[in-house]
């Protein structure tokens, strides 16, 4: 098929990417020119494992092609999705402009029939208002308006685009969406073809995916529903994870308090297959492009609608203060007085696998050791660069662990990169000022950090 993906960011260009290596035609359309050169170059504008080699073979085999005018690339079109970006307004409720301004380009220039598939995040609601301005628009063309939410995870977004575990499909029209769902099982044939291995090593549920995968037919991983349905699909999924990352915050906190240590209670608790082990991770808490503006956006709509989401805002108040939660154990560590005292902070990216340091805990956390007067240098593997418009200070920015915890009073493991929790606490501990470790992750070995002489604190262990 033909296709355009309207906005190349981390869905666009990573969903553009596969479909391409797929055998699919498709144009990458963005607004912004310095993203479409950096495509056009064979290259991302962003970190995610293995999406570099994918564009370069579909620059090569032009089969993949950026541009920024929708007037090159909707008139070919079967199908345009739109993955452009749905940020957080101060109120909590969620920008739409982008969404609605990319679908009154696309209704512009569109051939008849055309299936306009959203795949952004939005607000239940989204779709059928976006249909709706466009058919107030020329009414004599024709189109149906799909909602395809997306589940990529960054740092695993090719692995997951290739191993859909599932494909929601929302719409009026069944031709549409089977003209969708046709769209997507041209991936799922090329999928079988790829070793994925090299992409998983940041999936944090890739084998029962892979499993999965290989053991359930395309047609039974489908899931066909209202437009409605499928927008609100996406939100809850996100909220639901939230939550649980939030519990097992709250959890962790008990634990810190009687001697338990989190993870056998989540180890415990987690093989009831009616509660899974994912997400019931404790540590610093979530951030990214996702959890932030989407429970923030369900919350909001939900009190549009006239339901108060008493359950969410407790887990975002959680979230909230998990930063700070950390920052009291650096005090217990430490001292009152931080003025002067250095620390290294070992990650900033929201999570390990991606450059994006969006909403990211670990910035927030070294922003407020920084205000507290601490010496922090920090490292990360990959998001450096990104990291330093928001770090609101002076760092000290290093280029690897070593450089990092040289003279350092504490470490913070803030994102779990392997890199960083592969540490060798043997060689390290030479370099410490004093060798105390805070694991803002839980990922360390807190047996051998100790077995080395390090004093280990972790949250709820
Ligand atoms: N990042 C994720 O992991 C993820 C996962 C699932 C769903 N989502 C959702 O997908 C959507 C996109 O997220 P993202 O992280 O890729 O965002 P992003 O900010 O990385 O990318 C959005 C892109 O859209 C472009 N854009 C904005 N307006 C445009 C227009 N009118 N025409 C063409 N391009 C335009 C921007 O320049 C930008 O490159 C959001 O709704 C997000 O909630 C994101």
């Amino acid at each position: 098929m033909t296709v355009s993906i309207v906005g190349t960011g981390y869905v666009g260009l990573t969903t553009g990417a596969v479909l391409a290596a797929a055998g699919n035609k498709v144009y990458c359309i963005d607004v912004d020119a310095k993203k479409i050169e950096t495509i056009q170059s064979g290259k991302s504008h962003f970190y995610e494992p293995g999406l570099d080699k994918l564009i370069a073979e579909g620059i090569k085999s032009k089969k993949l092609i950026p541009t920024t005018r929708y007037r090159n690339a909707i008139p070919y079109s079967d199908i345009a999705i739109i993955c452009v970006g749905t940020p957080s307004k101060g109120d909590g409720s969620v920008d739409l402009s982008y969404i609605y301004s990319a679908g009154i380009s696309i209704h512009q220039y569109m051939k008849d029939e055309l299936v306009i598939a959203q795949k952004s995040t939005v607000p239940v609601g989204t779709g059928r208002k976006l249909e709706r301005i466009l058919r107030n628009g020329n009414k004599s063309k024709k189109f149906n308006v799909v909602s395809c939410p997306e589940f990529l995870a960054e740092g695993s977004a090719v692995f997951d685009t290739l191993n859909m575990d599932r494909i929601v499909v929302g719409g009026d029209s069944e031709k549409a969406k089977q003209k969708m769902i046709t769209l997507l099982e041209s991936i799922d044939k090329f999928s079988s073809k790829i070793n994925t291995k090299e992409l998983t090593k940041y999936s944090t549920v890739y084998k029962n995916k892979v499993i999965y995968h290989n053991k359930t037919p395309f047609k039974d991983r489908v899931i066909s529903v209202g437009l409605e349905s499928a927008e609100l699909i996406k939100v809850t999924a996100n909220a639901f994870l939230t939550t649980k990352i939030s519990f097992a915050n709250s959890i962790a906190r008990i634990c810190d308090q009687t001697g338990a240590d989190i993870l056998e209670v989540m180890e415990g608790v987690g093989r009831d297959e009616r509660i899974g082990k994912a997400f019931l991770y404790a540590g610093l808490g979530w951030g990214g492009g996702c959890f932030p503006k989407d429970t923030a956006g369900l919350i909001y709509h939900a009190d549009e609608v006239g339901f108060d989401f008493k359950i969410l805002k407790a887990v975002v108040d959680l979230n909230n203060s998990q930063v700070l939660y950390v920052i009291r154990k650096v005090h217990k560590i430490l001292g009152a007085d931080l003025e002067g005292k250095k620390i290294s902070v070992l990650g900033l990216s929201f999570k390990p696998g991606t450059s994006d340091v969006r909403i990211s805990p670990s910035i927030r956390l070294v922003n407020n050791l920084i205000r507290k007067g601490a010496k922090v240098t920090v490292y990360d593997p990959k998001a450096l660069q990104e990291a330093k418009a928001d770090i609101d200070g002076s760092v000290h920015y290093a280029n690897n662990v070593d450089e990092a915890v040289k003279g350092s009073e504490l470490a913070i493991l803030a994102t779990d990169w392997p890199e960083l929790v592969d540490i060798d606490f043997k060689k390290l501990k030479k370099i410490f000022k004093r060798p105390n470790l805070l694991d803002a992750r839980n990922k360390w070995d807190k047996e051998q950090a100790i077995k080395f002489g390090y004093k280990y604190f972790g949250i709820g262990r």
